[in-house]
């Protein structure tokens, strides 16, 4: 097992990075004390991960509470989360009953909200349990539900007091999730990780065959990545934002399909490859570069052309996005690979243009 650290004052935390780390109940003790710890997951993972956990909190004589939601980014919503209430409720949780939200990035972030809002706060714990929530949803304190007309739209900063990494919770994820979660790997090297983008080039044939050692390394790669961009930036007042390249194309093409239909990875892979012809388009990207990102995609097996939604749409869409500032869209885009730049100056027509040369 390896550790890192996000750096945030009295709101630090480690995230600890290995396999077996569901069974290893020193890990837990620091944080729950003997009685009930509640654990958000959904009828998925359920099954797999659940009798495992709660035999790791037995040795420590703590019982747990389990609430399981349906599965699927369509459930994460105001109504998942007020069930959650109602349980919490129901078994007279406490403020500081400990809250662990094991599962993908819809638990993490649906767990995370509701424990940001009961009692105004409880001690939450992240048990990632894809890739994607690997490597970037559990760190970094973002929760959120989804509105119908906007994703992501209603929610909080709230950070876990740990993260717990077990790689070999992976071990059941299936290959099209697993590939998902590349695309937020992939993100870290392009915009800001010039060297790991490098790696991934090489390595990509490894990650896609799950060898342990190869995952690691990237697991450990993105968080640090994300723990540094954390670290200097939690409320995304700047540099934060480059954590969301493609995902305001993504997001308007989970939204415009309606939530589920494209996984979130999948929608920002198409969506950073608009942001790369865009940034192509405004003389900052080669043709060349957009290749490379482009095959790099094409590897790990995910789409490079996006949902045809008509460009108006889409750009409708963008404008119910977060990082709209004074009505006018903030892009994340690229000045080279490995460098992200964020601009509110680009015209519409270009956005346009990028999009119908991406669309299928
Ligand atoms: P997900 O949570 O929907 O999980 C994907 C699927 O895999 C689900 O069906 C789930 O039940 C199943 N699953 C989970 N773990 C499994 C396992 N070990 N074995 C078998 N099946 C398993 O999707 P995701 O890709 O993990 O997360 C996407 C969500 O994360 C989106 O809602 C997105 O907005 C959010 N997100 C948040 C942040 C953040 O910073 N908070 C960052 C990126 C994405
Ligand atoms: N996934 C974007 C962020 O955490 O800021």
């Amino acid at each position: 097992m390896s550790s890192l650290q996000v750096s945030l004052g009295d709101r630090s935390y480690p995230i600890h990075i290995g396999r077996g780390l569901l069974d290893d109940e020193t890990l837990f003790s620091p944080y729950v004390q003997a009685g009930k710890v509640v654990v958000v997951t959904n009828e998925t993972v359920a099954p797999l991960f659940l009798a495992a956990l709660s035999s790791t909190l037995q040795r420590l004589g703590v019982s747990i509470l389990p609430v399981v939601v349906p599965d699927g980014e369509r459930f994460k919503t105001w109504e998942t989360l007020n069930t959650i209430f109602d349980s919490l409720l129901r078994a007279h949780c406490e403020r500081k009953t400990p809250l662990i939200a094991m599962g993908g990035g819809v638990v993490g972030d649906m767990g995370g909200f509701a424990a940001a809002c009961y009692q105004r706060g409880m001690p939450f714990i992240q048990i990632p349990t894809t890739l994607l929530s690997l490597v970037d949803s559990s760190v970094g304190g973002k929760t959120a539900i989804n509105h119908p007309l906007g994703k992501n739209m209603i929610g909080a900063f709230y950070q876990p007091q740990v993260v717990l990494a077990d790689i070999g919770l992976l071990d059941t994820l299936p290959d099209r999730e697993f590939k998902a979660g590349l695309a937020e790997v992939i993100k870290y090297g392009l915009i800001r990780d010039y060297d790991f983008l490098l790696w991934l080039e090489r390595n990509i044939d490894r990650l896609l065959a799950r060898e342990t050692e190869a995952v690691i390394y990237a697991v450990r790669r993105s968080c640090a990545n994300k723990a540094e961009v954390v670290a200097a930036d939690e409320r995304e007042g700047g540099v934060r934002a480059s954590l969301n390249l493609g995902h305001t194309f993504g997001h308007a093409i989970e939204t415009g399909l309606g939530y589920g239909e494209w996984l979130h990875g999948e929608a920002v892979a198409s969506g950073t490859m608009i942001a790369a012809r865009l940034s192509m388009r405004l003389g900052w990207l080669s043709s060349e570069d957009v290749e490379r990102i482009r095959v790099l995609f094409v590897k790990a097996g995910l789409p490079v052309m996006a949902p045809s939604l008509g460009a108006a749409r889409y750009l409708e869409l963008m404008r119910h996005d977060k990082k709209v500032e004074g009505g006018r869209l903030r892009l994340v885009l690229l000045r080279g690979i490995g460098q992200a730049v964020l601009s509110n100056q680009v015209q519409d027509c270009d956005i346009e243009a990028a999009i119908v040369d991406s669309c299928t």
